[in-house]
């Protein structure tokens, strides 16, 4: 009933456009738009005509965004410009459309399915440039349509499409450059062999790959529970596509191949003027293709990230030391195909690339490992289709490229991978122990905190009703018994206590066998420090990320305020990069891991599909490490939830940490994602040069440490900025890239400085051409805005850093 409904409505609609109005969205037989004509859809989301870009005397038939005529959808001429701002595009009789130029020369023409008696071509509201024949009455049977031939951009009812009998297949291909729409080095697609996986690839190489198909969906992408898209893909004898739909038709989506193959997902809400990278498909370094060479596992919070299999040894233990991983790991024992061999298993994986394999979809998962085991070059299986709960049979020979442990998402399949005896028999029983007696104690200990938790729950019950109302906000956070934290903490005895938050001291808190927690106490009686408390905790216990220091609960008790953390013991990134001894502990791999998990932590902030959050003081002080020294961005007393529309905010209160502000912030109040991209630039080059940007000293000049970098980068010398201790790990262009996407973010104008997923990008992308720095901001006034002029509101920090509170700055 339903889908009767619709057609009947949608037909009705089409037939009431296409017969009644004269609106320009339709171009009938014989009728052609010249020059600056265009057609536009009929509620104004779209419009086709000629362009040209930048001050390039080539023009392109295209669509675009009404509201956004730089932002071009789909271009039909790319390979063949019109020379000139002549042209014209005609409807021909027969249903074909084509361009022509000034002297009545082709430079385009569409090929329909079949030729029509009474052709007529509209431009819909969803950005499609369809052709129809009147003649036939059914709406559906478009004879020609811009969507089968996508240019970089996939709109929402577009298709990424594999079609199994006959073309054309639809994949995305990047422009040439900003400027200029010709086919550019990128390609995304559904690659077929056999079994099929989706393929960024510049030319012929992989850049970036999904896992294979499993019946269901592509492997190794993320699961995401999204709530602005509606995925789905469509698995027959005929095709294989993806497609999406927008959840709530408020929502103005699309996915685009940019120039320099980065596959971006950019959302607009209504209203909004700005377009925003909700996400980017490559999203750490494990997502470049092969990152780890042959036989080798990328496991992004490990530091280094790559490891290889166990039982396999680098192929180069050289290289492999100065971080060169295109070799790969090879066996130490090498495979006899004796008695005793088998397979060790390896959980949540993305499966490796389909290089030499084979499937064999009846198969059961039983005969599968026997025939892997039969055969000796078998090196690994897995199962193929999980669409009818996994069955089928996939085989690999030869090496294993690609392979990832994924962390988060728990959907990921088993990979089943060959080992000799002796690293299945007595080595691995022993392992297993371990294994077993660590899940054991940390299930345990959980168990223990997750009872912990719901005492506290049950026991405050009523005091959480209370927080609820007068925080006005709903805060589901487990509430812990004041009593506990004061015996925990020893009374807040300062043996306890790991350092001064912006609000308060924090301290260390052993709560009950071994639970060891970080307790921020906010100083009492300041009605500053509640609406901070408040705001943290509202903000806080919504994000989840790896890099987000994790909020596990709250204590309110009278004037009571504090909020309890998971402990960190390698304590903050200043400890360590501030620190002549200490500093020695981070190498290069280690502090380039730390800047992407910094990048990842501030990514997942700014574009996190539901909340837009402005943190407004990163600082090496709030950069926590815990065990394995991956970064967690902390103190979140003073963030801002940004609308979805918002891109600005202006305070009065200008707080911050001198040194990290950017200029525009300090001197006009004005915040945004950029002003924490200068404070992440800063940071970055921080962690590059272990200096400080306040209290920076050159014999040679009077800059900060932004203006030593900026002169040491212009004259080539970018090199010399890095921190001597550093000179035996480094890697030449890892360290320069750092540096220039560090420029590049304390640029002094907010427009001229990446955004983070930009950031991300750059840091990872080897490949990633990027753009010179201008003038960092604030590089000069080492001494004009000095200690002095903070005595006003500045409060001492840790003794570290100071932090600024100018009311009324202007
Ligand atoms: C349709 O007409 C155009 C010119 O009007 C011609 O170039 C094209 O070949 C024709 N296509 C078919 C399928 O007849
Ligand atoms: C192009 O074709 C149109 C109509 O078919 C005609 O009027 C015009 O003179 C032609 N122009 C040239 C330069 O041939
Ligand atoms: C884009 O590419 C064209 C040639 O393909 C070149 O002429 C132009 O300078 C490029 N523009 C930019 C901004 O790189
Ligand atoms: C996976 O299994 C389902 C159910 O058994 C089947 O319909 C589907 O065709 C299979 N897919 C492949 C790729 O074999
Ligand atoms: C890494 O090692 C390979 C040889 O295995 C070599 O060809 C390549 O140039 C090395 N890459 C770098 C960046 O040194
Ligand atoms: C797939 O496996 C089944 C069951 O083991 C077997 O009968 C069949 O021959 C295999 N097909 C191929 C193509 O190997
Ligand atoms: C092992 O599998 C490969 C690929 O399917 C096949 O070519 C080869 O003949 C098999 N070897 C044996 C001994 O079955
Ligand atoms: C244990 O493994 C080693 C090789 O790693 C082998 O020499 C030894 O015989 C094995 N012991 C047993 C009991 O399997």
């Amino acid at each position: 009933m339903k889908g009767l409904f619709i057609i009947f409505f949608t037909s009705l609609f089409y037939f009431t456009v296409l017969n009644l109005s004269t609106a320009a969205d339709t171009l009938a037989a014989s009728q052609s738009i010249v020059s600056s004509d265009t057609l536009v859809s009929s509620s104004q989301s779209f419009e086709l005509g000629l362009f040209s870009t930048g001050n390039s005397r080539a023009w392109y038939l295209g669509i675009w965004y009404r509201n956004f005529p730089d932002i071009v959808v789909w271009v039909a001429n790319r390979e063949n410009p019109l020379a000139d701002s002549y042209g014209a595009m005609m409807l021909s009789k027969n249903g074909s459309l084509v361009l022509l130029d000034q002297m009545n020369g082709t430079i385009w023409s569409s090929s329909p399915s079949k030729e029509a008696e009474d052709p007529v071509a509209q431009l819909l509201e969803t950005g499609n440039l369809v052709v129809v024949d009147k003649a036939v009455t059914s709406s559906e049977s478009y004879i020609w349509q811009s969507f089968e031939f996508p240019s970089d951009t996939l709109l929402p009812g577009m298709r990424l499409r594999l079609n199994f009998k006959t073309g054309p297949n639809q994949f995305l291909t990047s422009w040439k450059n900003a400027s200029d729409p010709s086919l550019g080095l990128y390609t995304y697609k559904i690659d077929h062999l056999v079994l099929p996986q989706l393929v960024l690839a510049q030319g012929s190489k992989k850049e970036f790959r999904s896992g294979p198909w499993n019946g269901l969906r592509f492997t190794g992408l993320p699961v995401s529970s999204n709530e602005i898209l509606k995925p789905s893909y469509v698995y027959n004898t005929n095709e294989l596509y993806y497609i999406y739909e927008a959840n709530d038709n408020s929502i103005i989506t699309r996915l685009k191949l940019t120039e320099t193959g980065e596959m971006q997902r950019l959302v607009l809400n209504k209203g909004s003027t700005e377009w925003g990278v909700m996400y980017t498909l490559q999203n750490d370094r494990c997502d470049n293709y092969g990152e780890c060479g042959a036989n080798s596992i990328c496991k992004i919070n490990r530091t280094p990230i790559c490891e290889c299999l166990q039982g396999f040894v680098p192929k180069s233990q050289q290289e492999w030391e100065v971080l060169n991983r295109t070799s790969g790991c090879k066996r130490e024992t090498l495979l006899d195909c004796q008695q005793g061999e088998g397979f060790l298993k390896f959980q949540n994986m993305k499966l490796p690339d389909l290089l030499d394999f084979s499937v064999n979809n009846s198969m059961s998962f039983k005969e599968c490992e026997a025939e892997c085991l039969k055969n000796c070059s078998c090196v690994a299986y897995a199962k193929s289709n999980m669409s009818s709960g996994g069955i089928g049979c996939l085989m690999w020979f030869g090496e294993l490229i690609d392979m990832r442990e994924f962390v988060d998402e728990v959907s990921d399949q088993d990979l089943y991978i060959r080992m000799p005896a002796s690293e299945l028999g007595n080595s691995t029983s022993q392992k297993d122990k371990r294994v077993v007696l660590i899940s054991v104690i940390s299930a345990a200990s959980v168990l223990l905190f997750l009872g912990l938790l719901c005492r506290c729950i049950v026991l405050n019950k009523r005091a959480k009703r209370k927080v609820s109302r007068s925080s006005k906000e709903d805060i589901e956070l487990p509430l812990f018994d004041f009593h506990t934290i004061e015996i925990g903490t020893n009374y807040f005895s300062w043996q306890n206590k790991l350092g001064e938050g912006g609000f308060g001291p924090v301290y260390k808190a052993n709560l009950r066998k071994e639970e060891l927690v970080a307790v921020k106490r906010l100083s009492r009686g300041s009605g500053q420090g509640l609406e901070e408390f408040r705001n943290e905790v509202t903000m806080i216990a919504n994000l989840q990320h790896r890099n987000l220091v994790k909020l596990l609960g709250c204590c309110i008790e009278g004037e009571e305020r504090m909020l309890i953390y998971e402990y960190m013991p390698n304590k903050s990134l200043d400890f360590f990069i501030f620190d002549q001894n200490r500093k020695k502990l981070l190498n290069w791999q280690k502090r380039f891991d730390i800047i992407m998990g910094i990048a990842r932590g501030l990514l997942y902030l700014h574009q996190d599909s539901r909340l837009r959050i402005i943190h407004r003081d990163l600082k090496s002080s709030n950069i926590l490490l815990d065990r394995d020294l991956i970064p967690k961005i902390s103190d979140f007393g003073i963030a801002r939830i940004f609308e979805h529309d918002q891109t600005e905010g202006k305070t009065k209160r200008v707080i911050g940490t001198h040194g990290y502000m950017s200029p525009e912030y300090t001197i006009d109040g004005k915040f945004s994602v950029k002003s924490d991209v200068f404070s992440f630039g800063v940071l970055l080059l921080e962690i590059v040069s272990s200096r400080k940007n306040t209290g920076f000293n050159q014999p040679d000049h009077n800059h900060n440490l932004l203006g030593h970098a900026w002169l040491l980068w212009n004259n080539n010398k970018g090199l010399e900025l890095i921190d001597p201790c550093l000179e035996y790990s480094y890697v030449d262009n890892e360290v320069l890239r750092c540096i220039q996407v560090g420029l590049l973010c304390v640029q002094k104008l907010p427009t001229d400085r990446p955004a983070m997923s930009s950031a991300v990008f750059m840091l990872c992308n080897e490949g990633a051409t990027l753009p010179e720095p201008k003038e960092p901001g604030f590089f000069t006034e080492r001494s004009s805005i000095d200690n002095k002029t903070l005595t006003g509101g500045a409060r001492s920090h840790t003794g570290l850093t100071l932090t600024i509170s100018t009311l009324e700055a202007r």
